[in-house]
């Protein structure tokens, strides 16, 4: 066996900054992921013909192609279209926000479809205008029940970030690369990152249960 871990003992300040450089792109996808993912799901089971089909046709093209080949879309054509430089932190903002998007519009449509159709004849019934219905009646119950689905997203979120290493962006995966080519061993910087990453999806998976559980209470 030829392990040492002592050799990338003086990069782990370099490593560890890498938690903050993924978490930041991460957590605005997530959160540009939800805006969008929540609007697409309105149009899906919206009346209206075109944007179910605006809904759909979107979905099919996110969740249809992989997400390395989006990324490398935005951060390296894009550019050749346009003329215009774009950041591997915005170029991965886009990427992760767009494709999650696809998904989470999926999972909240499910959700509200799964609220008693009573709720809504209700609402209707009192005269309770959709924007309102939507905002303080049926979205509220949904979400509770979409909650795991949304966590399991925002983990492959999480994890699939490792793949912005490949324009350059210095996230937690690229450093473990790095360090790993200065020490001419790969083995330990990796097995070290892949902790981290593991510790990452353990906060989120108890945030996850903090909120169910609050959500549970306020029944
Ligand atoms: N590796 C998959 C792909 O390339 C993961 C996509 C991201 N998944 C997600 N739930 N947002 O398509």
């Amino acid at each position: 066996m030829n392990l040492d871990f002592s050799q990338i003992v003086p990069y782990i300040p370099f490593i560890l900054e890498g938690i903050w450089v993924t978490l930041q792109f991460v957590i605005i996808s997530i959160i540009f992921g939800f805006i969008l993912g929540t609007a697409l799901a309105l149009c899906k089971i919206s009346k209206m013909k075109a944007l179910n089909w605006f809904g759909d046709a979107y979905t099919s093209i996110f969740r249809g192609t992989p997400l390395i080949l989006q990324l490398m879309i935005i951060y390296f054509a894009i550019p050749q279209l346009t003329g215009y430089d774009i950041s591997p932190f915005l170029s991965a903002i886009l990427a992760f926000g767009l494709n999650s998007s696809a998904y989470v519009s999926e999972i909240i449509r499910a959700g509200i479809q799964a609220v008693d159709k009573g709720q809504t004849e209700a609402a209707q019934a009192l005269g309770v205008p959709y924007r309102l219905m939507m905002k303080d009646i049926i979205l509220p119950q949904a979400l509770k029940n979409i909650l795991p689905a949304l966590m399991n997203e925002f983990i492959t979120l999480t994890k699939e970030s490792a793949i912005v290493s490949t324009i350059g962006y210095l996230d937690l995966m690229r450093r473990a690369q790095v360090v790993g080519a200065d020490i001419y061993r790969n083995f330990e910087p990796l097995i070290f990152v892949g902790v981290i990453y593991w510790l990452l999806v353990m906060v989120l998976t108890i945030i996850g249960k903090v909120v169910e559980r609050r959500l549970k209470f306020s029944d």
